[in-house]
Protein backbone atom coordinates (compact mmCIF):
# COMPACT_ATOMS: atom_id res chain seq x y z
CA UNK A 1 0.00 0.00 0.00
CA UNK A 2 1.07 3.02 -1.16
CA UNK A 3 1.39 6.28 1.46
CA UNK A 4 -0.69 8.11 -0.13
CA UNK A 5 -3.33 5.85 -0.38
CA UNK A 6 -2.44 5.02 3.37
CA UNK A 7 -2.87 8.52 4.80
CA UNK A 8 -6.09 9.03 2.15
CA UNK A 9 -7.27 6.34 4.21
CA UNK A 10 -7.14 7.96 7.59
CA UNK A 11 -8.69 11.15 6.33
CA UNK A 12 -11.85 8.59 4.73
CA UNK A 13 -12.06 7.17 8.26
CA UNK A 14 -11.62 10.34 10.30
CA UNK A 15 -14.88 12.00 8.11
CA UNK A 16 -16.56 9.14 8.87
CA UNK A 17 -16.10 8.73 12.70
CA UNK A 18 -17.41 12.46 12.99
CA UNK A 19 -19.85 11.96 10.91
CA UNK A 20 -21.48 9.64 13.63
CA UNK A 21 -20.32 11.90 16.09
CA UNK A 22 -20.81 15.60 15.41
CA UNK A 23 -24.54 17.26 14.64
CA UNK A 24 -25.12 19.17 11.57
CA UNK A 25 -23.85 22.35 12.99
CA UNK A 26 -21.06 21.47 14.23
CA UNK A 27 -19.96 19.63 11.33
CA UNK A 28 -20.13 22.15 9.01
CA UNK A 29 -17.47 24.07 11.55
CA UNK A 30 -15.53 21.53 11.65
CA UNK A 31 -15.98 21.27 7.56
CA UNK A 32 -15.21 25.71 7.62
CA UNK A 33 -12.47 24.52 9.63
CA UNK A 34 -10.75 22.19 7.55
CA UNK A 35 -11.18 24.92 4.51
CA UNK A 36 -9.64 27.38 6.50
CA UNK A 37 -6.98 25.35 7.70
CA UNK A 38 -5.60 24.09 4.23
CA UNK A 39 -5.74 27.57 3.40
CA UNK A 40 -3.69 28.68 5.90
CA UNK A 41 -1.09 26.14 5.31
CA UNK A 42 -0.52 26.83 1.71
CA UNK A 43 -0.36 30.49 2.22
CA UNK A 44 2.29 29.86 5.50
CA UNK A 45 4.26 26.95 3.91
CA UNK A 46 3.06 24.42 6.25
CA UNK A 47 2.28 20.36 5.18
CA UNK A 48 -1.16 19.92 4.53
CA UNK A 49 -1.69 16.17 5.71
CA UNK A 50 -1.49 17.15 9.47
CA UNK A 51 -3.29 20.24 9.37
CA UNK A 52 -6.33 18.28 7.47
CA UNK A 53 -6.30 15.29 10.42
CA UNK A 54 -6.04 18.17 13.07
CA UNK A 55 -8.81 20.15 11.56
CA UNK A 56 -11.21 17.14 11.05
CA UNK A 57 -10.89 15.76 14.55
CA UNK A 58 -10.49 19.24 16.58
CA UNK A 59 -14.13 18.92 17.91
CA UNK A 60 -14.33 15.02 17.66
CA UNK A 61 -15.68 15.03 21.28
CA UNK A 62 -17.66 18.06 21.52
CA UNK A 63 -20.82 17.14 20.88
CA UNK A 64 -20.26 14.68 24.30
CA UNK A 65 -22.68 14.82 26.97
CA UNK A 66 -20.49 16.66 30.17
CA UNK A 67 -20.82 13.18 32.28
CA UNK A 68 -19.55 11.30 29.26
CA UNK A 69 -16.51 13.64 28.70
CA UNK A 70 -15.95 13.43 32.46
CA UNK A 71 -15.99 9.04 32.13
CA UNK A 72 -13.90 8.91 29.26
CA UNK A 73 -10.92 11.07 30.75
CA UNK A 74 -11.15 8.51 33.51
CA UNK A 75 -11.30 5.72 31.23
CA UNK A 76 -8.39 6.81 29.48
CA UNK A 77 -6.68 8.34 32.95
CA UNK A 78 -6.15 11.50 31.94
CA UNK A 79 -5.47 13.46 34.44
CA UNK A 80 -8.83 16.31 35.33
CA UNK A 81 -8.27 19.71 36.00
CA UNK A 82 -10.26 21.75 38.10
CA UNK A 83 -10.55 23.56 35.74
CA UNK A 84 -12.00 20.76 34.07
CA UNK A 85 -13.95 19.18 36.36
CA UNK A 86 -16.13 22.88 36.81
CA UNK A 87 -16.22 23.19 32.92
CA UNK A 88 -16.28 19.43 31.32
CA UNK A 89 -16.46 20.66 27.74
CA UNK A 90 -12.65 22.04 28.40
CA UNK A 91 -12.10 18.10 27.77
CA UNK A 92 -13.16 17.88 24.47
CA UNK A 93 -9.86 18.86 22.99
CA UNK A 94 -7.82 16.80 25.44
CA UNK A 95 -10.19 13.52 24.71
CA UNK A 96 -9.72 14.02 21.00
CA UNK A 97 -5.90 14.31 21.06
CA UNK A 98 -5.56 11.20 23.36
CA UNK A 99 -7.74 9.07 20.85
CA UNK A 100 -5.82 9.83 17.60
CA UNK A 101 -2.79 9.36 19.52
CA UNK A 102 -4.23 5.91 20.43
CA UNK A 103 -5.66 5.18 16.95
CA UNK A 104 -2.66 6.65 14.74
CA UNK A 105 0.72 6.32 16.96
CA UNK A 106 2.61 5.90 14.32
CA UNK A 107 1.27 8.81 11.89
CA UNK A 108 4.12 11.49 11.10
CA UNK A 109 4.21 14.49 13.13
CA UNK A 110 1.43 12.73 15.83
CA UNK A 111 2.72 14.88 18.47
CA UNK A 112 2.24 18.09 16.95
CA UNK A 113 -1.16 17.14 15.56
CA UNK A 114 -2.43 16.01 19.02
CA UNK A 115 -0.99 18.90 20.99
CA UNK A 116 -3.05 21.70 18.37
CA UNK A 117 -6.12 19.41 18.96
CA UNK A 118 -5.57 19.41 22.81
CA UNK A 119 -5.05 22.99 22.84
CA UNK A 120 -7.27 24.55 20.50
CA UNK A 121 -9.73 26.12 22.57
CA UNK A 122 -7.15 27.59 24.81
CA UNK A 123 -4.08 28.22 22.51
CA UNK A 124 -0.90 27.24 23.73
CA UNK A 125 3.00 27.87 23.13
CA UNK A 126 2.68 25.38 20.50
CA UNK A 127 5.68 23.28 18.91
CA UNK A 128 4.58 23.99 15.22
CA UNK A 129 2.80 26.17 13.22
CA UNK A 130 -0.09 22.95 13.35
CA UNK A 131 -1.56 24.29 16.33
CA UNK A 132 -1.40 28.45 15.60
CA UNK A 133 -3.06 27.04 12.27
CA UNK A 134 -6.00 24.95 13.67
CA UNK A 135 -6.56 27.38 16.97
CA UNK A 136 -6.77 30.39 13.94
CA UNK A 137 -9.11 28.53 11.66
CA UNK A 138 -11.29 27.75 14.67
CA UNK A 139 -11.89 31.10 15.28
CA UNK A 140 -12.04 32.48 11.34
CA UNK A 141 -13.81 29.94 9.54
CA UNK A 142 -16.48 31.08 7.34
CA UNK A 143 -19.61 30.08 9.69
CA UNK A 144 -17.86 32.45 12.01
CA UNK A 145 -19.55 35.69 12.10
CA UNK A 146 -18.63 38.37 14.80
CA UNK A 147 -17.19 41.97 14.50
CA UNK A 148 -14.47 42.58 13.61
CA UNK A 149 -13.83 38.49 11.86
CA UNK A 150 -13.14 39.92 7.83
CA UNK A 151 -10.19 41.96 9.23
CA UNK A 152 -8.64 38.96 10.68
CA UNK A 153 -9.18 36.68 7.96
CA UNK A 154 -7.41 39.36 6.10
CA UNK A 155 -4.74 39.53 8.68
CA UNK A 156 -4.39 35.54 9.05
CA UNK A 157 -3.38 35.43 5.32
CA UNK A 158 -0.58 38.00 5.65
CA UNK A 159 0.53 37.58 8.75
CA UNK A 160 0.15 34.34 11.29
CA UNK A 161 1.36 35.19 14.49
CA UNK A 162 -0.47 38.87 14.67
CA UNK A 163 -3.82 37.09 13.68
CA UNK A 164 -2.88 34.58 16.48
CA UNK A 165 -2.34 37.09 19.22
CA UNK A 166 -5.10 39.08 18.24
CA UNK A 167 -7.40 36.27 18.58
CA UNK A 168 -5.81 34.96 21.91
CA UNK A 169 -6.30 38.50 23.00
CA UNK A 170 -9.80 38.46 22.08
CA UNK A 171 -10.40 35.45 24.47
CA UNK A 172 -9.51 36.73 27.42
CA UNK A 173 -10.81 40.12 26.88
CA UNK A 174 -14.42 38.18 26.18
CA UNK A 175 -13.77 35.75 29.23
CA UNK A 176 -13.08 38.73 31.42
CA UNK A 177 -16.61 40.12 30.02
CA UNK A 178 -17.85 36.98 30.54
CA UNK A 179 -16.86 35.43 33.90
CA UNK A 180 -15.81 32.86 31.95
CA UNK A 181 -12.66 31.13 32.99
CA UNK A 182 -9.22 31.52 32.18
CA UNK A 183 -6.89 28.92 31.66
CA UNK A 184 -2.81 28.96 32.41
CA UNK A 185 -2.44 27.82 28.58
CA UNK A 186 -3.84 30.76 27.01
CA UNK A 187 -1.98 33.23 29.32
CA UNK A 188 1.40 31.72 28.66
CA UNK A 189 0.71 31.70 25.11
CA UNK A 190 -0.55 35.62 25.16
CA UNK A 191 2.62 36.31 27.20
CA UNK A 192 4.89 34.77 24.47
CA UNK A 193 4.02 35.82 21.82
CA UNK A 194 4.26 39.55 23.90
CA UNK A 195 8.24 38.71 24.65
CA UNK A 196 8.18 37.42 21.25
CA UNK A 197 6.30 41.16 20.05
CA UNK A 198 9.37 41.61 16.91
CA UNK A 199 6.57 38.86 15.54
CA UNK A 200 3.73 41.62 16.08
CA UNK A 201 3.03 44.19 14.21
CA UNK A 202 2.42 46.90 16.25
CA UNK A 203 -0.77 48.42 14.16
CA UNK A 204 -2.84 45.43 15.19
CA UNK A 205 -2.06 45.72 18.57
FE1 LIG B 1 -13.63 22.96 20.08
FE1 LIG C 1 -14.11 24.06 16.77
Amino acid sequence: MGLLLKSDMIVEEIIERIKKNLNPKRLEHTMGVLDYSILLAEKHDEEILPVKIGALYHDAYRNHKKSEMIQMAKKHQLHITKEEAFNPVLLHGKLAANDLKNRYPNLLRIEEIAQAVEYHTTGYVFSSKIGKIIFIADSLEKNRIYPGVDELRKLSIEDLNTAFFLILKGKVRLALEKNHLILKETLKAYNRALINRESINDQHS
